[in-house]
């Protein structure tokens, strides 16, 4: 299956997935890789993996809609079939996921439905719970909300700040994510729905 990445930073999923798919673990090859933030270093990695790559930053579209529409026909011109956001920062809107036809997978740093949106780690912080993780799940319309593929738990340690925490859940997020992009790619699960079947 031909795989997109959609990314808007450091790209450490992303790198996660070039690995496992250099490893012949992806069941499927990375083929695209865009994002909307000139210089992200998930350019530089997909640049170094030989993976075709191109931005699209706000500032050179006259709207998000048109920034969106552009993104999405680049996708479409790579023949994209399975589309993977890892730290993609704009909400694709309800056209976007209608007109792409695809499945698109995303994953959260924390255990969904808990703590959704930004700074998930921190909230879990706040909200003082003693295990946390992370989520990859399918896109639908709503904000980290669609039918959850595979998760992992990672303990939260009294001494954890923001960052320790992230650390660990990321080391989590690098395992389960090329794993379950695999089984979604290879048919394994499929999406009926809210409901995730295993094949
Ligand atoms: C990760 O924590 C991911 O869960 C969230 O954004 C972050 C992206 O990190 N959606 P990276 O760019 O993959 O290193």
């Amino acid at each position: 299956m031909r795989i997109g990445v959609l990314a808007s930073g450091r790209g450490s999923n992303l790198q996660a997935l070039i690995e496992a798919w250099k490893h012949g673990e992806l069941n499927g090859e990375l083929v695209a890789v865009g994002s909307d933030k000139e210089g992200a270093l998930a350019l530089k990695r997909a640049e170094e993996a030989g993976i075709p790559h191109a931005t699209f930053p706000l500032s050179h579209f006259p709207s998000r809609k048109e920034q969106e529409n552009a993104i999405l026909n680049w996708l479409l011109e790579q023949k994209v079939e399975l589309l993977a956001l890892a730290g993609f920062m704009k909400v694709l809107s309800k056209e976007f996921l209608h007109d792409i036809q695809i499945p698109i997978l995303n994953i959260h740093p924390s255990l969904l439905p808990s703590f959704q949106g930004l700074h998930a780690q921190k909230q879990a912080l706040e909200y003082g719970v003693k295990i946390s993780g992370c989520t990859v799940h399918f896109v639908d319309e709503g904000l980290d909300s669609g039918p959850i593929i595979a998760q992992e738990a990672v303990p939260v340690l009294p001494e954890d700040t923001e960052d320790s925490l992230s650390a660990r859940i990321l080391e989590a997020e690098h395992r389960i994510y090329p794993e379950a992009v695999g089984w979604v790619s290879s048919g394994r699960i499929k999406r009926n729905g809210r409901i995730v079947v295993k094949l």
